[in-house]
């Protein structure tokens, strides 16, 4: 399964990357907001750290805006995934950008119908939102399995890009399930490092070391 880092912090990125645990990074406005620098700078930086898909999305509301704005961040490096929102708007601009060559994550995904539809119009990722659904009382990775299971059944292209995780399980539980790739925030991804018993074994081998015969 492959990881991405779901941040705008370069410094962040840069440190996991130098674990290798970095295959792509996904990025939205919330996040880029975050830095307070141009969102094509923080994109063009990310693309020179990580060799391969970085999700850059729009901010327009309509589809021909959505176009427009989808070829310019495409146009910055080859890497960019234009990230386009869920809905009539977004999958007109996913199914034009898609016949121009480009590759489309549709962000904002709550149901295996709109999944569906995601792949239908020719998306190279779709993401759904498990850490959100969670939020509402709702179960986000039966919603992966869902559209593992769907996309399955027809052979569609579409990766499914599991979004919104909130804890290391949600990782585990997309591996699982057989997700294409999961986007974390890095503290997750540093949370899942971490086990009680290999700290107590290291201590105790550190320990055992400093008391040997000598
Ligand atoms: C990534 O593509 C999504 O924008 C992100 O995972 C959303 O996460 P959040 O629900 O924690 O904001």
């Amino acid at each position: 399964m492959k990881i991405f880092a779901d941040t705008a912090d370069v410094n962040e990125i840069r440190r996991l990357a130098s674990m290798g645990l970095v295959d792509g990074v996904t990025t939205n406005p919330s996040l880029v907001a975050k830095t307070g620098r141009e969102y094509a700078d923080v994109v063009k930086e990310i693309c020179g750290i990580v060799d391969g898909p970085i999700s850059a999305e729009v901010i327009s509301t309509d589809a021909k805006g959505m176009i427009e704005e989808g070829l310019r961040l495409a146009a910055i490096h080859p890497n960019i995934v234009v990230k386009t929102p869920m809905g009539p708007d977004g999958l007109i601009a996913c199914r034009e950008l898609a016949n121009r060559g480009h590759r489309v994550n549709m962000t904002l995904v709550f149901s295996a119908g709109q999944a569906l539809l995601t792949a239908k119009a020719g998306a190279y990722l779709v993401s759904p939102f498990v850490g959100r659904l969670d939020d509402i009382s709702e179960d986000g990775m039966a919603l992966i399995a869902d559209i593992v299971s769907i996309y399955r059944n027809y052979g569609y292209k579409t990766e499914v890009l599991v979004a919104s995780v909130r804890h290391p399980m949600h990782i585990v539980e997309a591996a699982k399930l057989g997700a294409d790739c999961v986007t974390c925030p890095a503290k997750t991804i540093e949370q899942l490092m971490h086990h009680p018993l290999t700290d107590r074994g290291l201590a105790a081998f550190l320990k055992d070391w400093e008391n040997r015969k000598r």
